[in-house]
């Protein structure tokens, strides 16, 4: 094993001989503190995770990493964060299998900081994938109202559903189109978010191999795609609105550049807006680069350095738009099909002995034949673009008996009151693996056969069935079964094991 590859790559870190070599050089005169600079780009990224905090508070995650074995330590300027040892793969423990926890890079947690959310507010995530911004953006909303994310690439919205599922997100629906076209018939928005395909300059910590691969063509080739997907996020952007442009790039093409551009062709309709962030160390954006002067208002924007807060680096520009420009249509709501919903969830309430009314807060509605998908009650999409998926898929009724889903199970499991088994340490890695156990002589006698749901630690894990001969099967899904206690090579996918998409 290589000594200086970080967790879970092959590839080494570079040396600050490798870096003043490498495209990064151009950069020099911006930082005094070069030398610091590389320094840092030569040393790996420490994991970071936020607590889903519907179902955990940071303190408890910290407290149940720490038994676990895990010394956790908080982030004075990300208060809903923690750092783990660089050798933990979060994706490979039970505790974040049962979506107590979301990997995200502390950087990459800010821009969805800057958005001001408020509940009530209809939120657009253009390019959204693999989806931790979109999940935070979709818990501030408190899990509720409206909330589209888009990515271009359907492999990559296949990853982000799995992780708003796992995270037990209801409040978001996923399209797949090209962002610089969301279409006018999907509405305005009170916030945007455009963290754009960069060049990823700023990811090299996470991914070596990257320092041998920069091609100084790149800022130039992608600055066009950025500023079309900038100007549509101004475009369907409310009149009144904000919009948060960030990049994991230092390249002022792609930053400052595509920033000034935009404010060139709607003078009268947005501008760039202070943003803090306390207790973060921000450089203020550039306005002066290769020759040209740029708006003044772009010191406003926040450039983040690795070495300023031991981070990865990112830019980010706040954007509003003036409330007296024109309004545009409402959207058109989707056409979505309640059919049966109303038959399937009071029975699964009765056989979990959930509260009367557990599900007033929802809407269940048919996307596909497989089953029903769940919504917050005030959830509304549009009809265009054509969404890829409405809220969580919920509850499998394309079989007999119907099953709820994994991240069903851990939405109103808190709640059961029957049918629900307190898992041993030994029986949860045979749940993980998807491997049949034996129930002990108290669980046996507690519940009739039939399906259960299983817990950890007080905490849901999913679906089983308990049958009559006397064993257990676990329904765990098989995409996330590499999960277990820590000690399995495979595990479920974080943000940190996405390559960058450019
Ligand atoms: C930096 S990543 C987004 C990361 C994501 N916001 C997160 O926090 O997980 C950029 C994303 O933009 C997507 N993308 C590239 N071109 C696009 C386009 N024209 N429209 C929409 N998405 C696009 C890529 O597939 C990629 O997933």
């Amino acid at each position: 094993m290589n000594p200086r590859a970080p967790r879970g790559s092959a590839a080494a870190l570079p040396t600050p001989a490798q870096v003043a070599a490498s495209p990064l050089a151009r950069y020099r005169p911006l930082l005094d503190d070069w030398d610091a600079f590389a320094a840092a780009l030569c040393r790996p990224l420490p994991t970071c995770v936020w607590a889903q905090p519907a179902r955990i508070s940071v303190g408890d995650l910290a407290n149940l990493l720490a038994e676990e074995g895990i010394a956790a330590y908080s982030v004075p300027w990300l208060p809903g964060a923690l750092r783990l040892p660089e050798e933990t793969r979060a994706g490979q423990h039970w505790w974040y299998c049962a979506g107590l926890a979301h990997a995200q890079e502390t950087v990459s947690q800010l821009p969805a900081l800057l958005l001001d959310l408020v509940p009530g507010q209809r939120v657009l995530d253009l390019c959204a994938a693999p989806g931790g911004k979109t999940a935070q953006i979709a818990l501030a909303l408190d899990n509720r109202g409206t909330l589209i994310a888009n990515d271009i690439s359907t492999a990559r919205i296949k990853a982000l559903q799995g992780n708003l599922d796992r995270l037990g997100i209801v409040n978001c629906t996923t399209t797949c189109t090209d962002g610089a076209n969301w279409p006018a018939a999907g509405g305005q928005f009170d916030r945007i978010l455009v963290d754009a395909p960069c060049s990823s300059e700023g990811t090299l910590r996470r991914n070596p191999s990257l320092i041998g691969r920069f091609d100084p063509g790149a800022p130039a080739r992608l600055a066009p795609r950025q500023r079309a997907l900038l100007r549509k996020a101004v475009q369907r952007l409310k009149p009144g609105g904000r919009l948060v442009y960030s990049t994991c790039t230092f390249a002022p093409e792609e930053n400052e550049l595509t920033v000034a551009d935009i404010l060139a062709e709607y003078p009268a309709a947005v501008r760039v807006v202070p943003a803090t962030l306390p207790g973060v160390i921000t450089a203020p954006g550039l306005t002066h680069w290769a020759g040209r002067d740029l708006p003044a208002d772009l010191t406003h924007c926040l450039r983040i350095w690795p070495h300023h807060n031991d981070s990865g680096g990112f830019f980010i520009a706040v954007l509003e738009k003036d409330a007296g420009t024109a309004a545009g249509p409402e959207p058109e709501p989707a056409g979505l099909d309640p059919a049966d919903g109303d038959a399937w969830l009071p029975e699964l309430a009765a056989h979990y002995g959930l509260p009367h009314d557990y599900w007033a807060g929802f809407r269940a509605h048919r996307q596909t034949r497989r089953g029903l998908h769940l919504m917050a009650a005030d959830h509304h999409p549009p009809a265009w673009p054509k969404a890829e998926g409405s809220g969580l898929f919920f509850h499998r009724t394309n079989c007999r008996p119907p099953k709820p889903t994994t991240g069903a199970a851990m939405v109103f499991g808190p709640l059961a009151t029957r049918c629900r088994i307190a898992l041993t340490l030994g029986q949860r890695d045979h749940y993980l693996r998807r491997e049949q156990f034996d129930p002990t002589h108290d669980q046996l006698s507690a519940n009739p056969p039939g399906q259960v749901l299983v817990t950890y630690r007080g905490q849901v894990l999913g679906v089983a069935v308990l049958h009559r001969s006397g064993v257990i099967e676990s329904l765990f899904p098989s995409r996330w079964s590499g999960c277990t206690g820590g000690g399995v090579v495979q595990g479920l996918e974080t943000d940190d094991d996405f390559a960058p998409a450019l």
